[in-house]
């Protein structure tokens, strides 16, 4: 598996640096509130559950599983494939999400939770990728930004595999050209 890897884009120590500073953040902009955390399957569960460990508030989870398609003729249609079981009406509710790329997902995603009249909905990605959005959505609490190559590990596939990588690194070319 590891062989499959060019290089580590970010190791395992530095995640959970930033992980930990946007808990923190969150812990602070929510002190004295409740929140509900809105995992996007499957990409974030990694991310979800270090984030999840260092809340302080009072806080609810749950799962969403969608598919948007990308190359449909509608930008921005969304198959819902599981949807979260909580009313989040009038809660603080945080999204969240492994990569925003070209912000279609995530601006699907956020469309169909404010129709559920959330009292705040913010957005938490763990990538930020320094792509032309056609869609253009900001995140409130973003990891990092990365350029435009493509990563695995830490929760993040190609073709279902290497999410159980524990760092974020950068696939071989020859991987993602001729697989999948
Ligand atoms: P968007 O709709 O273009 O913003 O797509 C974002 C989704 O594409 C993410 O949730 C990921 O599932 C997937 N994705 C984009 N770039 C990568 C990558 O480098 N590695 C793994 N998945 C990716
Ligand atoms: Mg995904």
């Amino acid at each position: 598996m590891e062989r499959d890897i060019d290089r580590i884009i970010f190791d395992s120590e530095l995640i959970a640096e930033r992980t930990a500073q946007i808990a923190a953040q969150i812990n602070r902009d929510f002190a004295g509130e409740e929140i509900v955390l809105i995992s996007i399957l499957k990409g974030s569960v990694v991310f979800f559950s270090d984030i999840l460990r260092r809340i302080e508030l009072p806080c609810e989870i749950d799962f969403m599983a969608v598919s948007s398609y990308k190359n449909s003729a509608v930008p921005g249609e969304l198959e819902i494939i599981k949807d979260i079981s909580a009313d989040i009406a009038g809660k603080n509710v945080i999204i969240v999400e492994d990569i925003l790329d070209t912000g279609v997902t995530l601006g699907a995603v956020y469309d169909l939770l404010e129709r559920r009249a959330p009292k705040t909905l913010k957005i938490c990605v763990l990538l930020d990728k320094k792509v032309a959005k056609r869609r253009e959505i900001k995140a409130d609490y973003t990891g990092f930004e990365t350029d435009d190559v493509f990563v695995v590990g830490y929760g993040l596939d190609h073709a279902q595999r290497y999410r159980n990588l524990p760092y974020i690194g950068a696939l071989k070319e020859e991987i993602w050209k001729t697989k999948d």
